[in-house]
């Protein structure tokens, strides 16, 4: 998406002026983000720069001390994480995403299984068949090759495995997926498959948060990089246009915004 448009869409989903701390450790100080309509925005730092706590508190699971949520330009409070996927926030993190011991259709209606009348109409049912064919119709549809779905979680491939967490975010994420660190422990093939599935998510409509270490994923997938340092956001960049030295520059603090600025003659852009 353009400068141009994004300055005249309302963000999907929009933290204001948001700081958290724990203790004596400020892990957020009056962040400003925004993910727009149709984009991959990654958010990148350091270990520690305050990543996974923003992620967390746009998916319910803390909440900030000060600042705002907006959806569509409305405030909203999220109370749980339950909250904020049933206002349509999707969130994938690293680990713990799947039961490994379930097959694929199970674990994508994990917690929301379609049911049906039973006998009678008197015992509520697990609707299996339903779910099964509603699961690989979705999968087909994001190009997800899996041998068989009825495979227990744990015999997929890693990638495969994080494909199957992916999925599950974009079948039930109507308006925005959170993908905390989605390729971190995959190989590079394995990578490379969540990373198109990534982009397929954003053809379909859906805008995709993604955190991500690798910066050539990154530059390869987003459409614009914010980046965070020290619990402050330092920057917003265009991998279209920016290097990955000027992005390393930033994380580091080898470089300032106001530095970049000067050297990319406007070309990258601190919205912070
Ligand atoms: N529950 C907590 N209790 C105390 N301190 C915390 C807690 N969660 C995060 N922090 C601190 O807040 C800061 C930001 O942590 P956060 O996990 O957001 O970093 P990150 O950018 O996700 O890092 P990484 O790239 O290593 O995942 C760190 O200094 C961390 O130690
Ligand atoms: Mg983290």
């Amino acid at each position: 998406m353009t400068q141009e448009a994004q300055t005249s869409a309302v963000p999907v989903l929009a933290a204001s002026d948001v700081s958290k701390r724990f203790g004596s450790v400020v892990a957020l100080q009056h962040i400003d983000f925004e993910v727009y309509p149709g984009e991959i925005v990654a958010l990148i730092g350091d270990n520690g720069a305050g990543k996974s706590t923003l992620i967390k508190i746009l998916s319910g699971t803390l909440a900030p001390d000060s600042g705002t949520l907006l959806m569509n330009g409305k405030p909203v409070k999220f109370a749980s994480p339950r909250d904020a996927r049933e206002a349509g926030i999707e969130t994938v993190y690293q680990d713990l995403a799947l039961a490994p011991d379930l097959d694929v259709p199970a674990n994508l209606f994990l917690g929301r299984e379609l049911r049906r009348a039973g006998i009678l109409g008197m015992f509520d049912m697990l609707d299996v068949r339903a779910m099964r064919t509603r699961a690989q119709s979705h999968l087909d549809t994001l190009g997800v090759k899996i041998k068989s779905i009825d495979q227990r979680v744990d015999t997929l491939s890693g990638g495969q495995r994080q494909s199957v967490a992916v999925s599950r975010s974009v079948f039930w994420g109507r308006d925005v997926v959170i993908m905390d660190e989605p390729t971190a422990a995959l190989s590079v093939a394995q990578s490379a498959l969540v990373i198109e599935l990534i982009k397929r998510v954003r053809a379909g409509g859906t805008p995709v948060v993604l955190i991500s270490h690798n910066l050539p994923h990154v530059f390869e997938a987003a459409d614009r990089m914010i980046v965070l340092r020290h619990g402050s956001r330092v920057g917003s960049l265009d991998p279209k246009t920016a290097t990955m030295e000027q992005a390393v520059s930033l994380m580091t603090g080898a470089l300032a915004a106001t530095d970049l600025r000067a050297a990319a003659a406007g070309e990258a852009d601190d919205r912070g």
